[in-house]
C-alpha cells in the first residue's frame, strides 16, 4: 500500500464539490486514513509550494490557497501516487482530459481544484506537513480490499 497526500482547494470548498471528488477516490477502490478541512495557515501553504517560490506565480498561488478552508486528506492504495495523479488530470483544467477530475469540473490552470503529490518523496514531505501526528489519521483495511484486489497476485 502506498499513502498520497490531496488537497481539495478553496475552489472546491467555496464551489462545493468537496463530496463529489471525495467519492470519486473511493469509487476508484482508494480509501481515507486522514481528513481534514481547514484554513491552512500562510507559513505551511509557503513551505508546500517552496519549490514554487522563484516561480511568478507563487504570489497569487500562495494567495488563492490561504483565501478560504481547503480539505487536506490522505488516500491510500496500490500504487496511489500515479492513480491519484491520473484521476486529477493534467495541471491546467482546461486542457485535462474529459474524465479526470479536473477536466469533468474545472476551467483554469490557478483555480484548480485538486492537488496530489507527484512521487513518493514528495509524498512523504507533504504528509509529514500536513499530517505530522499519528494520532490525526486512521490505520485500517476496509473489509471490500480483498475484492478491490486481487490478494494472491496484488496483495501479498
Ligand atoms: P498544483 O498541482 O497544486 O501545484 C502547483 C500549482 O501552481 C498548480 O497546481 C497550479 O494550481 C498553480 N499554478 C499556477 N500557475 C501555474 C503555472 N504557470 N505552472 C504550474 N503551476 C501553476
Amino acid at each position: 500500500m502506498e499513502r498520497t497526500l490531496v488537497l481539495l482547494k478553496p475552489d472546491a470548498v467555496q464551489r462545493g464539490l468537496v463530496g463529489r471528488i471525495i467519492a470519486r477516490f473511493e469509487a476508484k477502490g482508494l480509501h481515507l486514513s486522514g481528513l481534514e478541512l481547514r484554513s491552512f495557515p500562510t507559513e505551511l501553504i509557503e513551505r508546500h509550494y517552496e519549490v514554487h517560490r522563484e516561480r511568478p506565480f507563487y504570489g497569487n498561488l500562495v494567495a488563492f490557497m490561504t483565501a478560504g478552508p481547503a480539505v487536506a486528506m490522505v488516500l491510500e492504495g496500490v500504487d496511489a501516487i500515479a492513480v491519484v495523479r491520473r484521476l486529477v488530470g493534467a495541471t491546467n483544467a482546461r486542457e485535462a482530459a474529459p474524465g479526470t477530475i479536473r477536466g469533468d469540473f474545472g476551467m483554469s490552470f490557478s483555480n484548480n481544484l485538486v492537488h496530489a503529490s507527484d512521487s513518493p518523496e514528495s509524498a512523504a514531505s507533504e504528509l509529514a506537513l500536513f499530517f505530522p501526528d499519528p494520532e490525526q489519521r486512521a490505520e485500517w483495511s476496509p473489509v471490500s480490499e480483498p475484492w478491490v484486489y486481487n490478494v494472491a497476485e496484488e496483495l501479498s
